[in-house]
């Protein structure tokens, strides 16, 4: 695992001289083990001498913070249509002045949640179509999409447990009753069956060690 960092030179202006950088997103239910993967892929990947951008969303630049305030922790009713759009407002800005200037410089971003978080939580409250949600995201991003997106599954019991464990207050939609969870993950796989060389669905039951293994795998091919 160590050894010489093997970063290449810069080149001029910026862009890696190893090639053009790679998205990769991780996704999964409140409780999976997103920040974990997200930790350890970050930890390989500098030390294979690659330049890192570790983000997230919602909250990934000084306007989202204060958007993920208002998401996670206004108290009362915000309109589903409302919150869709603060969530893509989030997304806009960061794709725009964090993702897509990383990537062009060839740094390999890193980012605990993205559109398919959009599709499959507001997608969730049934109020909203999964496609308007999705063809939002795209609009507010121009398109961009993961060259990998690792899916973190778990049964959402097994991720409650594990959140009470933690002993931190909830969120907004960590609160939510255990049917809406279970949507939520029945939305995730459902958008994986559907782009299935974007995704890399793994049981995250599973030792994190032996995770973080098959993700490096897949990561490594991409970079290849
Ligand atoms: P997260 O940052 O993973 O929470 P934590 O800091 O507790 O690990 O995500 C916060 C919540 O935001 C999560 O419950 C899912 C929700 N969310 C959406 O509903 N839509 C979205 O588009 C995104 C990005 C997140």
């Amino acid at each position: 695992m160590t050894g010489e960092p093997t970063r290449p030179p810069r080149a001029p202006g910026g862009a890696a001289a190893g090639g053009p950088g790679l998205f990769v997103t991780f996704e999964g239910g409140d409780g999976a083990g997103k920040t974990t993967q997200a930790a350890q892929l970050e930890q390989w990947l500098r030390e294979q001498g690659r330049e890192v951008v570790r983000t997230r969303e919602p909250g990934g630049t000084e306007v989202g913070v204060l958007v993920r305030d208002i998401v996670l922790h206004h108290r009362g009713h915000v309109a589903p249509r409302a919150e869709a759009l603060l969530y893509a407002a989030d997304r806009a800005h960061h794709v725009e002045t964090v993702v897509r200037p990383s990537i062009a410089r060839g740094d390999v971003v890193i980012q605990d949640r993205y559109l398919d978080s959009s599709v499959a939580y507001q997608g969730a409250g049934r109020v909203l179509d999964a496609d308007d949600v999705r063809s939002l995201s795209l609009w507010a991003t121009g398109g961009l999409l993961p060259d990998v997106t690792v899916l973190l599954d778990l049964d959402p019991a097994v991720a409650r447990a594990r959140l009470d464990a933690d002993d931190k207050p909830f969120d907004r939609l960590e609160a939510e009753k255990a049917e809406f969870h279970e949507r939520v993950r029945a939305g995730f796989l459902a958008l994986a069956a559907s782009e299935p060389d974007r995704f890399l669905v793994l049981d995250a039951a599973l030792p994190a060690d032996q995770l973080a293994g098959r993700i490096r795998e897949v990561v490594a091919s991409r970079l290849a």
